[in-house]
């Protein structure tokens, strides 16, 4: 069966009651209210109705009210204006639908059509340190997928490794000019190459960014590290056995960091695992003579007459016999579809490569790579930038790593934990405090909007921060430790105090549009307010009222049960956000 929220099944009941009274609509919306004092949750429906019917929507409204006075889920119904229906729930619903929330909070969400979804969100390059730029598809893209899940899709998170390019030719030939005599650079070597890697990780990040600015300076070096690159994409035997070599070195970091961010792949493929689709890919493209030559090089043409700006051509295979970062992806398209049939396949990238993404999706179309049904859908997302507003670097202008990124986070947070933490309990509780202040603050602002990092903020103990909310979690769990909880083993709601404690519930009741919303706009922003709106409501609740000394035994009951329900709300929202919450801090 399909789960539905509280407020999917009275919107459908709202549909069967406007059906009584003689009209029809099919999407009947019970929303929030923008005017608390009037009521919890407004319906503007009458206004669309009086529209399509051509009545006076007060009559509408005044019939639709009649029957909802006969419910006794809603109080307090009325209308305001020229129609609009103001109604709050009854205590008794309220308490209802929180008792079935304790058994499972889920019991209040609205799944998804079934399907599959192939989501990439890595995209970290073998031989580079992950850096700043990464962040955000690691943050976003993990927090979707787990969404996703919660809301019953299937997904598979691919990796998709920078594995098959420039870098990794960059290195081998730097590595080649200090030590020629490598067995992996002579082709006449017939025995086994050496077992162990010639290079640890730390060589790699001093070898890269020396031979990267190398390059850039020097012509010659250019195109040495050009010929490497398509050496080893050819596979030659020497080459192949040094580039799995570095794969495993860099493979093993980039998971020692993602794991650090919460992020994880059921997939580890790299663009090396599509490169293997490429002969493929153009034997479909030639077959439908899309493929032209141009200057050396062969193109795919993707222009149409109705483009509102330049598509240029995809370039499907260089001058040099090479293939481009274009034809990887659309050959990762063949790969996935092959493997895991998706109904959709999601990409999470800087919003620059906007136009790659376009350029692909169109080619996948013009080729038939995939039927109509598959959905391509490019997510892309805004910068991290520095106080000045441009990308953020390092003080002395350098690209900020991954790593110290979240070394910084760990060592500010790190202040803010209880002085008697010591040791490397202290360290642990800063690390998960720290990635997640780094990963509220990635996910608060709309996805697409650059944001300013600014770690003393993030970390702040007040305010729309990580450190606040795991902080308030912390304490409600330890409410619940104090609590004598063998003389209150009732988890169970039975009745409704005050506004304070009927707020709390209200925030509840939403849990399933936020989730749907977030879904919707593959933005993680709702989810992470949400979280701060129901904390916020629970501390107002909680500095008004003392639980542990209540003497009524109901309310008490209810309090408690209250509290523990906003905490496993918490603790299963931070989640999804890929943010852990520890015992104390
Ligand atoms: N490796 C790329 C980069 O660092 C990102 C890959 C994104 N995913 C994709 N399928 N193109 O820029």
């Amino acid at each position: 069966m399909n789960k539905m929220s509280f407020i999917k099944i009275i919107e459908n009941d709202l549909k069967s009651i406007i059906n009584e009274v003689g009209y029809e609509l099919d999407d009947v919306v019970l929303s929030i209210s923008n005017r608390p004092d009037l009521g919890d949750y407004q319906i503007n429906d009458a206004m669309k109705l009086a529209k399509i019917y051509h009545t006076n929507p007060m009559e509408i409204a005044n019939k639709i009210v009649t029957k909802l006075k006969e419910d006794k889920r809603f109080v307090n119904v009325n209308i305001a204006g020229s129609g609009f229906i103001n109604l709050s729930f009854s205590n008794d619903f309220l308490v209802e639908c929180m008792n079935k929330m304790i058994e499972d909070i889920y019991n209040n969400i609205d799944l998804q059509k079934s399907k599959t979804i192939v989501m990439d969100y890595g995209g970290a390059n073998v031989a580079k340190a992950l850096h700043v730029g990464h962040l955000r598809s690691a943050n976003i893209g993990e927090a979707l997928k787990r969404l996703a899940n919660v809301l019953g899709v299937k997904t598979y998170a691919d990796a998709h490794l920078g594995d098959w390019g420039r870098p990794i030719g960059l290195v081998m030939l730097e590595l080649k000019k200090r030590h020629p005599d490598l067995p992996y650079f002579d082709p006449n070597f017939q025995g086994e190459y050496p077992v162990n890697s010639p290079i640890n990780n730390d060589d790699l990040m001093e070898i890269y960014p020396y031979a990267s600015s190398k390059a850039n300076e020097d012509i010659e070096y250019m195109e040495e590290a050009r010929a490497m690159t398509a050496s080893f994409q050819n596979n030659d035997r020497g080459l192949m056995a040094l580039w799995h070599h570095i794969m495993n070195v860099s493979k093993a970091d980039i998971k020692r960091i993602y794991d650090r961010l919460n992020t994880t792949f059921e997939i580890w493929n790299g663009e090396s695992d599509a490169a293997k689709y490429i002969p493929e890919l153009i034997d479909i493209l030639e077959k439908q003579k899309l493929v032209k030559l141009s200057e050396g090089a062969k193109i795919v043409e993707l222009k149409t007459e109705n483009d509102d700006h330049e598509i240029p051509p995809l370039l499907l295979v260089k001058s040099n016999g090479t293939a481009s970062y274009q034809t990887t992806d659309l050959a990762c398209i063949l790969e996935r579809v092959q493997n895991f049939n998706p109904d959709e396949i999601w990409y999470l990238t800087d919003a620059r490569q906007a136009l790659h993404f376009e350029q692909v999706f169109r080619a996948a179309r013009l080729a038939h790579i995939v039927n109509d049904e598959i959905k391509l859908e490019f997510i892309p997302f805004g910068t991290v930038n520095g106080a000045d507003g441009k990308p953020f670097k390092t003080r002395d202008g350098g690209v900020m790593t991954l790593e110290a990124l979240l070394d910084l986070a760990r060592d500010e947070c790190k202040k803010k934990i209880l002085p008697n933490i010591s040791g490397q309990e202290r360290m642990d509780i800063a690390e998960m405090v720290g990635v997640g202040a780094i990963k509220y603050a990635d996910l608060i602002p709309y996805r697409t909007t650059d944001y300013i990092f600014d770690i003393a903020k993030f970390s702040d103990l007040e305010g729309k921060t990580a450190p606040y909310l795991l902080y308030s979690t912390i304490r409600m769990r330890s409410l619940l430790n104090k609590a004598d909880l063998e003389k209150y083993p009732n988890n169970i709601i039975k009745t409704i105090n005050n506004e304070y404690d009927r707020d709390i519930m209200i925030n509840l009741m939403n849990l399933a549009s936020v989730l749907t919303k977030a879904y919707d706009a593959r933005s993680l922003n709702e989810i992470a307010d949400y979280l701060y709106e129901l904390t916020s409501s629970y501390n107002k609740f909680y500095a008004e009222y003392h639980i542990l000394t209540e003497t009524n035994e109901d309310l008490k009951t209810s309090w408690l049960a209250l509290t523990n329900l906003v905490l496993t709300t918490n603790l299963k929202l931070l989640n999804i956000l890929g943010i852990n919450c520890p015992n104390k801090m």
